[in-house]
């Protein structure tokens, strides 16, 4: 390594804080796949069976190669791609792949992240208060296919990621994330609580949690290992990105547990927030896009202060799409400022 290059090693911004780290990372985590996937896969695989089985792949695979992306992050102190190339220049291939995939990703999280912004406005001006279920469809439909709208709400979605990246490390990412991870968090349990106290909301745990180990087959195993991967953003560069920015005096180890706990606990709430909802309503329960902006939303205009719940679900749900998307966004703003020395010129020096 010349001169230069240890020179701009040393100019690279690194998280201020273990909180810090552990909230971007955990907001990298925490995204769609706890919200609209994890509930429904654990209750049509056996909910508290398919808990046991999650929890095993998540502590056990997906925490172990979380850490291991981490450290190799970490060691290579640069980008995704550099950090698999610092062991041999061929693996820098699977470094692009994992950029290619996380830029695939993000420009379908973008455009659900707009999503989350427009049912934010829509449902607290009360346009879904006291509408039918098949009113409520009819706004989703047409939304979608309003292409310019929708592409008025991706742009502001990221334009958002970009002035958090923009910011940098610790300014942007870290400061944004300290501060909406614990708010997302405040809303969820706020969230359950309601959820919990509406008249039949039994019926929703039990659906979700009720151990019934008839259900689980081989697809259940493929299920939790997927979901564990998925949710830990793994093999897409996320991690080992993040933790190029992360000092070498911290314990690796300590934050991926912190962050495969808050990753789990955010997944299990809520199903805890959304389930007892959509079975006290005796609607059935789904999955996906269907699930946020169709069944909560008809739910949420029928119970009271629907609105004011339901901005909050969507405040919830923004907050996971952002730092999520953040992440992702991050992974190939670090390749180029690594590459085209971009940080001189357009991100602040430490
Ligand atoms: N973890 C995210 C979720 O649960 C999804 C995800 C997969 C992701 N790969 C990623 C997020 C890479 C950020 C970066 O929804």
């Amino acid at each position: 390594m010349n001169n230069t290059e240890l020179q701009t090693k040393g100019s690279r911004e690194q998280f201020k804080t273990r909180f810090g780290f552990i909230m971007a990372v955990a907001g990298s985590a925490v995204g769609l796949g706890n919200i609209w996937r994890f509930p429904y896969i654990t209750g049509v695989h056996g909910g508290g069976a398919f808990v046991i089985i999650y929890l095993v792949s998540i502590f056990i695979i997906g925490a172990t190669i979380a850490l291991t992306e981490m450290a190799i992050g970490r060691h290579g102190g640069s980008d995704v791609v550099e950090a698999y190339g610092q062991y041999d220049k061929r693996f820098r291939i699977p470094g692009f792949l994992s950029m290619i995939a996380v830029t695939v990703l993000m420009s379908f999280y973008n455009i659900i992240g707009g999503w989350s912004i427009y049912y934010f406005i829509q449902i607290i001006s009360g346009k879904f208060t006291g509408i039918s279920s098949g009113e409520v469809e009819s706004i989703f439909g047409n939304f979608i296919v309003n292409s310019p709208r929708v592409a008025i709400f991706t742009i502001i979605f990221l334009a958002v990621n970009t002035i958090v990246i923009v910011k940098g490390i610790t300014e942007g990412i870290e400061r944004v994330s300290s501060i909406v991870m614990p708010a997302l968090f405040v809303l969820l349990i706020v969230l359950v609580i309601r959820s919990l106290t509406l008249p039949g909301a039994k019926e929703g745990v039990i659906w979700y949690l009720k151990p019934d180990f008839s259900k689980v087959t081989g697809s259940t195993i493929v299920a939790a290992v997927g979901q564990a991967f998925f949710t830990l953003s793994l093999g897409s560069g996320a991690m080992a990105t993040y933790a190029s920015y992360l000092s070498k005096d911290e314990s690796l180890p300590k934050a991926t547990y912190s962050v495969v706990i808050t990753d789990t606990l955010v997944a299990l709430l809520a199903g805890l927030a959304i389930l007892p909802a959509v079975f006290a309503f005796g609607v059935s329960p789904g999955e996906g896009p269907g699930l946020v902006f169709v069944t909560l939303p008809s739910i949420f205009g029928k119970i009271p202060f629907g609105a004011f719940f339901g901005a909050m679900f969507f405040a919830f749900f923004f907050f996971a799409a952002l730092t999520s998307s953040i992440s992702m966004l991050e992974v190939s703003v670090t390749y180029l400022i690594e590459k085209k020395r971009w940080r001189e010129k357009k991100r602040p020096l430490l």
